[in-house]
């Protein structure tokens, strides 16, 4: 069975690729230039050769906050991708697992989001990605959406190799401290995924929204904190910079985001038997890959 993924470059495709290099598992995968998700004939004569048993879609607009102007590329990207996926996939009887986010939802609740909850996006980012949710869930009868938040990892650009570099150019951080969410390793979500791979593979699974994200929430004041803390006992911070809480209307940002975006990964961990992303255990190598990269 060979599994197809698209966006290999980026961070959860890195993870991926990593991990299916190491496993028996029969895949290709691909980048923007080899498959362009938002190109339907080019994208369904790739997959028609390929005839994978699973497609896992990586690829998206990422930038929350350029999504906010660029909101053609990030709906061609979120929205239209997606959904040429998801009608490849029902002519060619074919699985898609999906990547969606924690900014489908609008952080009004105080308790951990479960899949059925209200969606409510406040980014046009959070949008596009819904937009993309509801073009799978209209066009094919099995997929799987993978709803996760706060990814990192050693690859690509994220919050984590962001701080990395910033704490050798500053003596004084600014850090939101009052938007909360789960930060996840985009190495677990990979390893989360591919655990079930034979099941979906073989339409042994129910169809719908899942959610996996990391087992304990914080603040971003306090992942920055976990992050310079670990890099200082390794040796890759000499001097841990100051860090000063800001609170998120004080922050020049141009796109909103959720106050409380945590994720209740309980259904999908107990459909396929994981444990949700222990992001703590995980600082100290993800930093030393990352600071070898
Ligand atoms: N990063 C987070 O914090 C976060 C949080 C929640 C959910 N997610 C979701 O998790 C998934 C993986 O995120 P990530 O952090 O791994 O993203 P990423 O590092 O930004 O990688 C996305 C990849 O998709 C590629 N891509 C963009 N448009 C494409 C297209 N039209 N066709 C094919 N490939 C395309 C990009 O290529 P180029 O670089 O060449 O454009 C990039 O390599 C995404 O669905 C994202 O929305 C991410």
């Amino acid at each position: 069975m060979t599994i197809l993924v698209s966006g290999k470059n980026g961070q959860l495709g890195h993870c991926l690729v990593d991990r299916l290099n190491f496993s028996d598992l029969d895949y290709i995968s691909l980048d923007k230039k080899e498959m362009d998700i938002t190109k339907y004939d080019e994208t369904a004569r790739i997959i028609g050769e390929i005839k994978p048993r699973v497609i896992i879609n990586t690829a998206a607009y990422t930038d929350v906050e350029k999504s906010e102007i660029d909101k053609k590329d990030a709906i061609l990207a979120n929205e239209s991708g997606p959904e040429n996926l998801s009608k490849i996939c029902k002519k060619i009887d074919t699985p898609l697992i999906h990547i969606s986010t924690d900014y489908v939802f609008d952080g009004r609740s105080e308790i951990p989001y479960k899949p059925e909850d209200d969606v409510n996006p406040k980014s046009f980012y959070g949008m596009s990605k819904l937009a993309g949710e509801q073009r799978i869930q209209e066009n094919c009868d099995s997929y799987m959406i993978i709803r996760t938040s706060w990814l990192f990892s050693e690859y690509g650009k994220n919050f984590l190799k962001t701080m990395l570099k910033i704490s050798k150019q500053k003596k004084t951080i600014d850090v939101i401290c009052d938007q909360i969410g789960c930060p996840t390793y985009a190495g677990h979500l990979a390893d989360a995924i591919l655990k079930p791979i034979k099941k979906i593979s073989e339409n042994n699974f129910d169809s719908g929204i899942y959610h996996y994200a990391g087992d304990q929430e914080c603040s971003w004041f306090e992942f920055t904190n976990e992050i310079f803390f670990v890099a200082n006992n390794l040796g890759y911070i000499e001097k841990i910079p100051n860090l000063n809480k800001i609170l998120a209307k004080d922050f020049q940002a141009k796109a909103k985001r959720p106050n409380y975006s945590v994720l209740d990964s309980s259904k999908f961990c107990k459909a396929f038997g994981v444990n949700p992303s222990n992001w703590k255990e995980s600082l100290p190598d993800v930093i030393k890959s990352a600071v070898l990269a």
